[in-house]
């Protein structure tokens, strides 16, 4: 018989929304009528932006010519891509970053559990808690944590708890850490990081040869303009830093599929034998072997994000959903909740009643307002005692779900 990755047996129960999403649906086979309303996984419910169609539609147009046909492109990403996105992604907010040091792929989720194809067994590794899942569950499978203990933490990682006493912002780790997960605007808790306290973690990265894997997924719902969008606008995070975005939530691609990592050149780890190796090399040949790159036709639509009209619809959108937050934050306040986040990010992160745990919580509003959130517990031991509601979604039933938290706990 063949031998299993007997990793996957340290795993909790099933990843996290699907989890949810059993739940739900054995609530809907008890109760088939239920006015649902889903403000539990991040996904986007608004059409995707009219430039990015057209430029889909063209593109399709293309794939259907001989003479504009296209067979594989370029693992890393067709050039004109790569070279916007670091034109005003980066460039244009002042952070050294090239065209050559993108790497488009299929989303963000994918790039930081691959991330770890290109890094040894012996890290120490530091994680958030409450955290996005995906770093800790792809670390379990590559098999870089021992067995979870009760409270779900896993052996062998360094928890770094988001409170509300340090504003969801993690503390640097009293030990020294290898590989550093910071999420910013944050998943969950819809925190934001300062200038300065990107600098200390850069400075700590430096001073200890750490990697910081900087997931910048929800960067456009950055409202506040002292917060930075990149970790590359921090002095010498091009030295420790790699970044990773996503066309996701800003442009409503969560069902369409492109995203991007940037590895500066430059940026090195270490043989066991203490030998400095090229992260961006070591990246290029593990996507040129594992991945085919995004779909023509998919990148032209992200281009598209770039064009005047792609930037006005995207803002548009990020309004929109922002304008959802707020309202959840007013009326989850008069509910008489305590808040955080929603401001900067698209999740509000609320404290649940005195003495009600997280899952209870959730059943709790599943059962009496047919609302669904996000246990905060399933992000992590510290998230236990919040909810995490999301902004993605129609307005209508951001202000119907809210009538009824206000009715069942205002
Ligand atoms: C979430 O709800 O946390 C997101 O949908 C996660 C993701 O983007 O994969």
């Amino acid at each position: 018989m063949a031998f299993v990755n007997a990793n996957y047996l340290k795993l909790k129960a099933g990843y996290l929304f699907p989890e949810i999403a059993r739940r739900v649906n054995q609530f809907l086979q008890s109760h088939p009528d239920v006015p649902l309303i889903r403000l539990g996984i991040g996904d986007v419910t608004e059409p995707l932006p009219a430039a990015c169609r057209q430029a889909m539609i063209q593109a399709v147009e293309e794939m259907g010519d001989r003479a504009t046909f296209k067979g594989y492109g370029p693992e890393q990403g067709y050039p004109w891509l790569r070279e916007k996105i670091a034109a005003h992604d980066f460039q244009a907010r002042g952070c050294d970053i090239d065209a050559s040091e993108i790497f488009i792929s299929d989303g963000s989720k994918c790039d930081t559990g691959n991330i770890l194809d290109i890094f040894g067994d012996g890290n120490r590794i530091a994680v958030t808690d409450p955290v996005y899942p995906v770093y800790v569950d792809t670390n379990v499978m590559a098999g870089h944590t021992g067995e979870a203990n009760e409270r779900g933490e896993y052996a062998g990682l360094v928890y770094l708890p988001l409170t509300a006493e340090n504003h969801f912002t993690a503390t640097l780790p009293s030990e020294p850490v290898d590989l550093i997960y910071l999420c910013f605007p944050n998943n969950p808790t819809g925190a934001v990081a300062t200038r300065e306290h990107l600098q200390a973690w850069v400075d700590y990265a430096r001073a200890h040869n750490a990697i910081i894997f900087f997931d910048a997924a929800y960067e456009a719902f950055i409202t506040d303009p002292a917060i930075p969008h990149s970790i590359y606008e921090i002095p010498g995070a091009r030295e420790c830093a790699i970044e990773f975005r996503s066309f996701s939530k800003n442009a409503g691609f969560t069902g369409t599929r492109c995203a991007f990592t940037v590895v500066p050149k430059g940026l090195k780890g270490q043989t066991p034998s203490g030998e400095a190796v090229e992260l961006w090399s070591l990246w290029q040949r593990r996507q040129s072997t594992k991945f085919n790159g995004v779909s023509y036709i998919v990148q032209r639509g992200a281009e598209a994000v770039y064009s005047e009209a792609g930037q006005a619809q995207v803002r548009e959108l990020v309004a929109f959903y922002m304008e959802n937050a707020r309202l959840i934050r007013e009326k989850l306040t008069q509910a008489g909740f305590a808040v955080y986040g929603g401001v900067n990010a698209p999740y509000v992160w609320l404290k649940t009643p005195q003495g009600t745990g997280s899952w209870d919580f959730f059943d709790k509003l599943l059962h009496t307002c047919y609302v669904v959130g996000t246990p905060g517990a399933g992000f992590g031991a510290a998230g236990e005692g919040y909810l995490r509601l999301s902004a993605f979604n129609s307005r209508e039933n951001v202000v119907e779900a809210m009538n009824r938290v206000v009715a069942a706990f205002g």
